[in-house]
């Protein structure tokens, strides 16, 4: 089988060159790491579980006006994604505190917030990924003051919506990463959901008993990892037909 070329490799997903100019191949590994990689792991599914899961949360925010980069799967572990400027900050998005936030302020985890809250962090494993004030964002140039304007707005309606859309399956959105990226079209220049939305990517407590359902069981060795993500793939009624045991390695089955 003809390989594609690699474009990208990062911790948990590979791009590889697209059939068509402007798109990628966006390849979704078992891989998991935590801690700026200082922790490494195999969860083993996790990349078809996350395709299915970000496919469906992708085109559920397309279809509310949210635009995105995603196109559509081509199979298990691989979806077509239309190639963007990634923008250097990852937008955090927090409804509940937890994590970082509750480390760095000193705020119990499970407190719930006055208000939702947007964190940036600047995009660079070397320096750790660090919060970052709007101003840094626009006095870097890392993001105009208006993508920025776009990329709150957008973060805030995406806020909405998925909250209402976990909640209505038993899971808290209790905060979660966004990314986004330029992309042109006929000399205009929109600004993107990129990258994934995942249980990698966010935190899901169950709304009853407050259990985990993301990456912080791996984060935080809580056990039974592979089946919290098949969990929230259940409960968005998408777990892949055949179960997620599918074909090692990354060959492309079309
Ligand atoms: P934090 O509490 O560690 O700052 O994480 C906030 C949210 O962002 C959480 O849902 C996990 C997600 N996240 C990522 O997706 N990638 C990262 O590198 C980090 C640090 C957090």
């Amino acid at each position: 089988m003809a390989r594609r070329r690699q474009i990208y490799e990062g911790k948990a997903k590979v791009l590889f060159e697209g059939p068509e100019p402007g798109t990628l191949v966006q390849y979704f590994k078992d891989d998991a790491t935590a801690f700026n990689n200082k922790k490494k792991g195999t969860i083993t599914g996790k990349g078809v579980l996350n395709n299915r899961i970000s496919e469906f949360l992708m085109l559920r925010l397309g279809e509310m006006g949210i635009p995105t980069h995603f196109i559509r799967r081509l199979n298990m572990r691989e979806q077509l994604i239309r190639q963007v400027e990634i923008i250097p900050v990852e937008v955090v998005v927090r409804n509940v505190a937890a994590g970082s936030l509750s480390q760095r302020l000193g705020i119990p985890e499970g407190s719930a917030l006055p208000r939702s809250i947007v964190e940036y962090c600047y995009k660079n494993d070397e320096l750790n990924d660090p919060l970052v004030a709007e101003e840094h964002v626009t006095a870097f140039g890392w993001a105009t003051p208006q993508e920025l304007d776009e990329i709150l707005s957008l973060s805030l309606r995406i806020n909405d919506y998925l909250s209402g859309l976990f909640y209505g399956t038993g899971l808290r959105l209790v905060d979660y990463k966004l990314e986004f990226g330029r992309l042109w079209e006929n000399d205009q220049m929109r600004i993107v959901l990129a990258d994934e939305i995942s249980p990698d990517s966010c935190r899901l407590w169950d709304v009853e008993t407050n259990e985990k359902l993301d990456k912080d069981r791996f984060r935080r060795d809580l056990g039974s990892v592979e089946e919290a993500y098949q969990e929230v793939a259940r409960r968005l009624g998408i777990l892949p037909e055949s179960g997620p045991n599918d074909v090692p390695g990354s060959e492309t089955l079309q």
